[in-house]
């Protein structure tokens, strides 16, 4: 879990180039960064903490590179510090090298390295690759062979680059980790993801695993395990870099709440026929599942799964939906009739692709539902379905989570035919009513009212249970405070015993959500005093039972979780910010989480 840049150009700008990439890239991590730039010398820089703090620390007057490679981390093996920051090096300074996985025989080769008289400066896993390159120049390799030789020995997971002393080309390989090339007029690009060069060029070239990559002022290669050139088609890429920037508003995930209804719209264009009555969705045409159903997935795009395994549930198909880490803890039974759906933001989530290369690989077709294109989960499974929300740089999943059950309740259409007039027209009403709760939500005085809390709960049945999950995963992640979300009906079978009259308990009283029998669950709270939030279209229903009341408007019944969800985003939001949190950055976590 970390992010990678390399950069090689003639424009005398590498050291730009690279600090622009890391902050582009510190979603991926920001517990240290470093910078490794090569000409005659190879110099290193390199910090614990965010790259504001790289930046700081650089010597006035740092020499700048021909070639360069930078890195942020999210700590694996050793904690954050000065010297487990990347880039590593050899003894002799020669090569420097940024990895993004883990390197899971890096103790077997640490040992032998150092029972050759190799020493090391950091806990890292990474720093035995730069010493095997150091042998294998030793021993007469050129740079390019050495790479290669160090590579080799490697198992695990790995996006790898190295830089040369005296040298202009960029080295790297890929096995189970990001790695995509940038192609530009003066220079070209490595990184984890596109954000980190879009400035420069929107051209770029996705590697597959078992691919190395030499990127030098002359051009960008791409070969083999063998060394053998492949053919690459350069993509692309349609953000702008506007896009992947904060836009004015304060903190990007305020932003990406802000940018649901375009989201939205996005997911949906040219998929719904309301003419012809029909959801068209090319991408899961050929698939007519005979069998079960799976969802896999983490976090997040679990709850979404759960959303969407109960849409297909109630289009008459057996569904099952499991947490991508548990799911390969116990062979979960598949066959050639099962499909199993990957529910994936990054595409790259080391445990949804485990639990799906097993399900690949015990017969079962798959599905990959993600928001990156050229994924690992998009070039990997059998079919793929993207939802379009456009970049997400902010930790929490926000408007990857609306696009997810947009793009579920198409998925769930499609498959099964089972779309009713009502059921389209309700969806492309989504993006309008989701604009109408940005405009009108009091979810903000509602923070104000409860910030100071002790926990919070979020109770919701049926279609809104997962979104009851959901808005307590978010409070929790952004606001650093205990949050529950349960099933309503769960609460009196334990979770009844924290609820107080400091424990604001968010009710989800939607239609078609089992409404009235919720309410039952809300008259248990209150009569242990604990403050009740009602998010509803039903306020003339509900209002009288709840201390507040956090209006949706009217949709159809399975839809309406979805519009529930931008209230409880908001109210998570407005808390955090009161609270002064690092809302885009929460601590320990990450975007992209590439370790099981
Ligand atoms: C929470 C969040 C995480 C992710 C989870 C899966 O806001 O973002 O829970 O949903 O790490 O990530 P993806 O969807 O990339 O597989």
């Amino acid at each position: 879990m970390c992010g990678i840049i390399g950069y090689t150009g003639d424009d005398g700008s590498t050291l730009d180039v690279l600090l622009t990439g890391l902050q582009g890239l510190e979603y991926r991590g920001y517990d240290s960064a470093g910078v490794a730039l090569a000409d005659g010398s190879l110099a290193v820089h390199k910090r614990e903490g965010e790259v504001a703090a790289l930046e700081e620390a650089l010597p006035s007057g740092s020499v700048d590179g021909a070639a360069g490679l930078g890195h942020t981390r999210w700590s694996t093996h050793g904690p954050p510090s000065d010297a487990n920051a990347h880039p590593h090096t050899d003894e002799d300074d020669q090569v420097a090298v940024v990895h993004n996985g883990i390197i899971e025989n890096y103790q077997a080769l640490r040992d032998d390295l150092a029972a050759r008289g190799h020493s090391f400066e950091s806990d890292t896993d990474t720093e035995v690759v730069p010493h095997l390159i150091e042998e294998a120049l030793e021993d007469g390799a050129d740079r390019e062979t050495a790479f290669r030789e160090a590579v080799a020995r490697l198992e695990g997971s790995y996006a790898v680059a190295a830089v040369f002393q005296g040298s202009e080309t960029v080295y790297a390989a890929r096995h189970e980790s990001p790695l995509v090339l940038g192609v530009g007029d003066d220079g070209h690009y490595l990184a984890s993801d596109v954000p980190a060069f879009i400035e420069y060029t929107d051209r770029v070239i996705y590697l597959d695993d078992g691919e190395f990559a030499t990127i030098a002022p002359g051009g960008v290669t791409v070969t083999d395990e063998t060394g053998t050139v492949v053919e690459t088609s350069v993509q692309t890429i349609s953000w702008d870099p506007e896009d992947a920037a904060k836009s004015g508003y304060d903190h990007y995930m305020k932003k990406e709440i802000h940018e649901q209804p375009r989201a939205i719209r996005q997911c949906l264009r040219g998929r719904v026929d309301e003419l012809e009555g029909h959801i068209a969705l090319e991408e899961v045409a050929a698939l007519e599942p005979e069998g079960t159903v799976q969802f896999v997935a983490c976090g997040t795009s679990y709850h979404a799964a759960r959303y969407g395994a109960r849409l297909l549930r109630q289009r008459g198909v057996q569904t099952q939906s499991f947490l991508a880490s548990e799911y390969t803890a116990d062979a979960v039974p598949v066959s050639d009739e099962t499909l199993v759906v990957g529910v994936t933001q990054s595409g790259e989530t080391a445990d949804t692709m485990r639990a799906l290369r097993e399900a690949n690989g015990a017969g079962a077709t798959t599905l990959a539902l993600t928001n990156t294109v050229g994924s690992s989960a998009a070039r990997e499974c059998d079919h793929v379905c993207y939802i379009r929300a456009g970049p997400e740089i902010g930790v929490a999943a926000t408007k990857t989570f609306a696009s997810q059950q947009v793009a579920l309740a198409l998925v769930a259409g499609a498959l099964t035919g089972d779309a009713s007039p009502a059921f389209l027209k309700a969806l492309r009403e989504l993006p309008d009513q989701v604009q109408t709760i940005l405009d009108s939500s009091r979810a903000r005085e509602i923070a104000d009212a409860y910030v100071d809390a002790d926990a919070y709960f979020f109770i919701g049945r049926g279609d809104a249970a997962p979104v009851a999950l959901e808005g307590a995963l978010k409070m929790k992640e952004i606001t650093y405070k205990h949050a529950e979300g349960f099933a309503a009906g769960e609460l009196k079978h334990g979770p009844l015993a924290l609820v107080s009259g400091e424990t604001p308990v968010f009710a989800i009283l939607t239609e078609g959500s089992k409404l009235e029998k919720t309410l039952g669950n809300v008259k248990e709270v209150e009569a242990r005093e604990a403050p009740v939030v009602a998010v509803t279209d039903a306020p003339e229903k509900v209002g009288r039972y709840a201390d507040h009341v956090l209006e949706v408007p009217s949709s159809h019944p399975q839809l309406t979780p979805v519009l529930a969800n931008v209230q409880l985003q908001l109210v998570s939001y407005w808390v955090a910010n009161r609270l002064g949190r690092s809302i885009d950055k929460p601590r320990n976590l990450a975007k992209s989480v590439t370790v099981e």
